[in-house]
């Protein structure tokens, strides 16, 4: 009798001992399902991938690496120029300059108040509204004298060699090597070569009209450490229709900017707008560009900018949102040097519209790619990117399958 109750308890003992441990086991898997979903991230159709060996090979990989993106890259704040923060400072009202670095993960959650008012695009949401080519598009690099040789060059035999026909160089200085390179496609704004504001906005005014004249369907501006995916440029573009508004970038901060308002008013009310960081480059849409022209046509951007004294990107910001009531498109497709982008790594580098480096006081700062060169060779990894995009490129290493 005693005996088959010690039994029966040392029988429960254990199965209380197994309950626990599956329950133990278990308690991970709720945690990932109890972790909040950040919006759906674009997946681009596979021919715009680089590579199709290795996406086949690794679904695991890709979702991992959009992952890392969606928790980090996509949700970090840049690291604001501070030059930039002082300029602002006296004309924000709501600074929230601790949040610019904090915070950054509100960001693109649903529970951000602003969540709801932006428009996120990415290439998922196509509905080839029309059927754009390369030739469509007017692509603007804002260079200066000192960059000739050392980061356009570097543009020139990378993406620019495959978009030679719609994209323009301006730049503040006659440059004959350049001249004899570029042709009519280098234009001297005869804009100062310093860099400050007033020097910005006056080439940013040249581009715009440049634009106008061209007559083609969009304006997209890059700076001279971007390097533009003209596939997936193209294909994000086609989702939209350039007699539409359109404007579409990537916010430089998780807040609109709220200046005063100096050009409709005497400056006693504010404004709220969001804007489109010029480093990560940006596009407008001929519709678009067409009604910012009282205010940016033929000079006319240059005394919109002094009269809000902000710099060219957020002037644009300030015409299309605080005046024209045209929503900014965020995409996180766009990069600039403000960003960590060591945490752009695998296929996740392809599926991006344009990239961009660190540079020299920030070496380190670059996208993750395949070796195709090493850092000394290609220190800012364009090379390598060109050369998985473009395998066929004269100067790029023939691969070796494995
Ligand atoms: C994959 O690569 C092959 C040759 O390299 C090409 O013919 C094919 O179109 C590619 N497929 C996609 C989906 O990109
Ligand atoms: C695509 O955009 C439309 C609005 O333009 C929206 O209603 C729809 O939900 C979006 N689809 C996806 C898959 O995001
Ligand atoms: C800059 O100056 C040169 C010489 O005066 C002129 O030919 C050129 O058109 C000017 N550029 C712009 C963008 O006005």
């Amino acid at each position: 009798m005693s005996c088959s109750c010690i039994w029966f308890s040392k029988i429960c003992f254990l199965l209380s001992v197994i309950f626990c441990a599956i329950l133990l086991l278990l308690i991970p898997k709720f945690q990932a399902n109890w972790r909040p979903r950040s919006y759906p991230q674009p997946h681009p159709p596979s021919v715009f991938s680089a590579s199709n060996k290795s996406e086949v090979q690794s679904q695991q990989a890709e979702s991992n690496s959009v992952d890392n993106l969606n928790d980090e890259t996509n949700n970090i704040v840049p690291f604001v120029k501070e030059e930039l923060i002082q300029e602002w400072t006296p004309h924000v009202i709501d600074t929230g300059r601790s949040s610019l670095k904090a915070n950054s993960k509100m960001n693109e959650s649903p529970s951000n108040p602003w969540y709801n008012r932006v428009n996120h695009v990415g290439p998922d949401n196509i509905s080839a509204k029309e059927k754009l080519e390369l030739k469509d598009i007017f692509i603007a690099v804002k260079t200066t004298r000192k960059y000739h040789k050392t980061r356009l060059n570097l543009l020139f035999q990378t993406w620019i060699s495959q978009a030679q026909g719609q994209t323009f160089i301006f730049t503040d200085w006659e440059d004959p090597e350049l001249r004899h390179r570029a042709g009519d496609h280098m234009i001297n704004t005869n804009c100062s070569a310093v860099h400050t504001r007033q020097a910005l906005c006056c080439k940013m005014s040249v581009e715009y009209d440049k634009f106008l004249e061209s007559g083609q369907k969009w304006f997209c501006h890059m700076d001279d450490d971007n390097y533009v995916n003209l596939r997936n440029l193209l294909h994000l573009l086609s989702a939209f229709s350039h007699s539409q508004d359109v404007y579409v970038g990537r916010p430089s901060l998780d807040h609109p900017i709220e200046a005063a308002d100096h050009v409709r008013n005497d400056g006693s009310t504010t404004v709220k707008f969001w804007f489109a960081t010029g480093g990560a480059g940006f596009c407008i849409s001929r519709g678009l560009a067409l009604k910012m022209s009282p205010w940016a046509s033929l000079g006319s951007f240059i005394s919109t900018a002094e009269r809000i004294r902000l710099p060219d990107d957020c002037t644009i910001g300030y015409i299309i949102e605080g005046l024209l009531e045209v929503k900014l498109h965020h995409s996180p497709l766009f990069h600039s040097h403000l960003e960590n982008l060591q945490r752009l790594r695998g296929e996740a580098v392809f599926k991006q519209v344009t990239l961009s480096y660190g540079g020299p006081e920030n070496k380190h700062n670059v996208v993750s790619v395949e070796e195709m060169f090493n850092v000394q060779q290609d220190p800012t990894r364009f090379r390598s990117v060109h050369c998985l995009l473009y395998p066929d490129t004269a100067w790029c290493p023939t691969v070796t399958v494995k």
